[in-house]
């Protein structure tokens, strides 16, 4: 039995993080979850969105699984999500991309590994008005978090048989802040000459992208571009409802799909489930589950190719729930 913090987080999160809770249970692998609540629904309980008594739950249990967090634009609290990852220093943010056989999308052979620096960069949140006409926010780069996610990326692909990493910045433009990214992500790579290692500028990577994605394997970026590449990547194979993600620290670790809350289908019985499905997949797989892992993979591709049950970002007319069962079908024949 395994001890696992479940966040449903807000908008379509409750729907699909009980459709991803009963296709673990479908695999037979036993988990207690222990379930918290953050963001909005925190701040009306306990006057603010992230509890202290919550990170303590997740520290205790090591690995979490989260549905999306709503976060005020332009106002009110700090991202949840931002400060999750920078309270539990989950350094790493993994976020792999592969094409999904029969699903029509812009590219069928997409194997992509984006790997985003996740707590710096803009998103330390520092930020301040001058006067009331300016504002100021101040990019943080070091090389320490620099060289550790380097290092992240270069072992991951060693391990998982990957060929390349490239470096993404603009240090053109920004020659301290990138440039000392980039030049960081130089002097790792110099301990792993079996991999190719390559840089690109954050721009002509975004074309090189839409016009040839295979032209990368594992990319390593600072966090802002990381954001906005991994959004990119998931349109490559088809959209957001599919794309998982794991915020990885030294001693705890967080999954979750790469999308929003979408409050636009919240209630609507339609969203899709996949993405939290698939990062309830890694998580399997840092439980040392691996089995029931790969059978909940070999299940999504079974109905994405098979067009079952399909969500209507996917061109079907299932509802989440209708896809939950037969996912569940396929796990348990
Ligand atoms: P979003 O990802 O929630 O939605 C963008 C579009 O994709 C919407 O049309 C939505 O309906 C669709 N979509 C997203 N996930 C889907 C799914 N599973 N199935 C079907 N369609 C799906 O992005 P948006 O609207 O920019 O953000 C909404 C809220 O989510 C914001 O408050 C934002 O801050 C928050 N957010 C939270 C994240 C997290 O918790 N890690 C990540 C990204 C955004």
């Amino acid at each position: 039995m395994h001890n696992v913090t479940l966040i449903p987080g807000d908008g379509i999160g409750p729907e699909i993080a009980q459709a991803t809770v009963e296709v673990i249970k479908a695999t037979g692998v036993e988990i207690n979850w222990h379930s918290i609540e953050l963001g909005q629904n925190a701040l009306a309980k306990y006057n603010t969105p992230l509890p202290e008594e919550a990170l303590e739950k997740i520290k205790a249990n090591k690995y979490a699984l989260k549905g999306p967090i709503t976060t005020p634009v332009a106002c009110g609290f700090r991202s949840v999500n931002v400060a999750l990852r920078q309270n539990l220093n989950l350094y790493a943010n993994l976020r792999p991309v592969k094409s999904f056989p029969g699903l029509p999308s812009p590219f069928s052979n997409v194997d992509l590994v984006v790997v985003r620096e996740n707590t710096e960069d803009l998103y330390a949140g520092i930020e301040h008005m001058i006067g009331d006409t300016a504002a100021e926010s101040i990019k943080i780069i070091t090389k320490s978090a620099s060289e550790r996610i380097a290092n992240f990326a270069c072992e991951y692909a060693l391990n998982h048989n990957r060929k390349k990493v490239t470096a993404v910045h603009k240090a053109n433009i920004m020659k301290l802040s990138d440039g000392l990214f980039l030049n960081s992500c130089r002097s790792v790579a110099k301990n792993y000459p079996d991999l190719i290692f390559d840089d690109c500028i954050i721009d002509a990577l975004c074309m090189n992208l839409v016009l040839s994605p295979n032209k990368y394997d594992v990319m390593v970026l600072p966090n802002l571009y990381g954001d906005i590449v991994s959004d990119l990547c998931a349109g490559l194979i088809g959209g957001l409802g599919l794309a998982p993600s794991a915020n990885i620290g030294d001693s705890a670790a967080i999954f979750e799909a790469v999308h929003g809350s979408a409050p636009d289908i919240a209630g609507k019985n339609m969203a899709n489930p996949t993405a939290l499905i698939l990062s309830a997949a890694m998580l399997l797989d840092f439980l040392e589950e691996r089995a029931a892992a790969q059978k909940i993979r070999n299940g999504v591709y079974h109905l994405i190719s098979n067009k079952i049950s399909l969500t209507p970002d996917l061109g079907g007319t299932g509802t989440t729930q209708e896809y939950t069962e037969a996912l569940c079908k396929y796990i348990t024949q």
